[in-house]
């Protein structure tokens, strides 16, 4: 379908559903277990209900903002996620390109399917990368993707740690997907190529397993973030913190480590870590009640579950600094590569405009509690 006849994220992720191998679709599409955070991401945005006032001249709303002290024209970002040219061979490049006329901040997984030099190649001067670390048990492998990210310092401009997913996650859609593939290639002679770049240490696994070959289990605060301070000078953001301790931990570092730890994401994967992990929402909940101050030490970036642009005010409001979207850019790139991509952020934009304007907010700086009543997610 032509991309402009796609008006929700819905419409997009079917179009993409329609036109990626099934292999792609199902490593995509995949959350860990029984799919419960997954749902529940997006459930937690629906339970909160907005508080519009009215009699404000709306004629424009400002949704500019800053990012560890970047500008940028939007709080809604592009989560790190692996191998985007599983779904189109423009690939994370594609990524950038879909979003550049979006002034967003793109983070890059350390699983993409194109190289970091590649990804930013084309990008306008100015546009905004972050790289995604995960540890290897040979540190020297991230010692030696550090130096080559160092290399690019007016592309990427923080080193994204994730800590959610120590392990491997089970994901049966990705891990039925891989046994269909491998009975279809057994039937078939010569066996058909591999898409895209993945390590193999298991013909059998899913993507997201054999992906995992080689990632460290044994990071803690104590030895991993010294260790991480004295190979990248940029700034750190923790991805996958899930509690307010956690959250209250990564400001007391941040705080006696300036220049480290400038900011955590609050997310438990889309999914696809720890089945019934709590959703970003419920985190910034626990954090606004237990230990606000950590808004005004660290940034707090959420993701996970994002449909609308209400979703992504809500969170604001809520006090994130920055929205990402896994998922969605991935599916605009199967929609319709780069372009597809730029119709996912088009229409999210959009619907962040829209919601700031019926609620009688000009300026993201003007968001924040008085606008939500989040009592049924407080019940949930
Ligand atoms: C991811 N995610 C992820 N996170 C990360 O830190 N490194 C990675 O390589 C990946 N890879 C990855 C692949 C795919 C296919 C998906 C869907 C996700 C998680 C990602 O950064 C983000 O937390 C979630 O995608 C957010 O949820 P939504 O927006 O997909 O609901």
């Amino acid at each position: 379908p032509p991309l402009d006849s796609l008006l929700n994220l819905d419409d997009i992720e079917a179009a993409a559903t329609a036109q990626v191998s099934k292999k792609c679709w199902a490593y995509y599409y995949s959350a860990s277990d029984d799919l419960h955070s997954k749902a529940l991401n997006n459930h937690a945005y629906r339970s909160i209900l907005l508080r519009p006032r009215v009699f404000v001249d709306v004629t424009r709303a400002n949704t500019t903002t800053t990012l560890l002290g970047h500008p940028v024209s939007t709080p809604l970002y592009v989560s790190p996620a692996a191998m985007a040219r599983l779904a189109h061979p423009d690939g994370e490049a594609g990524i950038a390109r879909g979003i550049s006329r979006f002034g967003a901040m793109q983070l890059v997984s350390h699983n993409a399917s194109m190289t970091p030099e590649q990804i930013v190649a084309d990008a306008p001067a100015g546009q905004l990368f972050g790289w995604q670390l995960y540890v290897q048990t040979n540190r020297a492998k991230s010692e030696a993707m550090l130096a080559r990210i160092a290399r690019m310092p007016d592309r990427y401009r923080c080193v994204v740690l994730t800590l959610d997913a120590p392990v491997p996650s089970k994901r049966e859609h990705d891990e039925r997907a891989a046994v269909e593939a491998r009975l279809l290639v057994e039937a078939a002679s010569p066996p058909p190529a591999e898409e895209g770049a993945v390590v193999k240490p298991d013909a059998n696994a899913g993507v997201g397993k054999k992906l995992f070959f080689g990632t460290a289990a044994d990071l803690t605060w104590e030895t991993t973030l010294p260790w991480l301070a004295q190979h990248t000078t940029l700034p750190i953001v923790l991805k996958g913190i899930q509690t307010h301790e956690d959250a209250f931990l990564a400001a007391r570092y941040a705080r006696k480590n300036p220049g480290t730890v400038k900011a955590i994401i609050l997310s438990n994967h889309g999914g696809r870590s720890l089945d019934t992990s709590p959703p970003a929402v419920h985190t910034l909940l626990e954090i606004r009640k237990y230990c606000p101050e950590v808004f005004d030490t660290i940034e707090v970036w959420v993701d996970g579950g994002v449909r609308r642009g209400t979703d992504i005010v809500k969170a604001l409001c809520l006090g994130a600094k920055a929205v990402g979207v896994g998922r969605a850019a991935l599916w605009g790139l199967g929609a319709g590569g780069w372009k597809g991509v730029d119709r996912t952020f088009e229409i999210l934009q959009g619907e962040i405009e829209t919601c700031m304007k019926m609620m009688g907010a000009k300026d993201l700086s003007e968001l924040g509690p008085r606008f939500i009543n989040t009592r049924a997610v407080e019940r949930d």
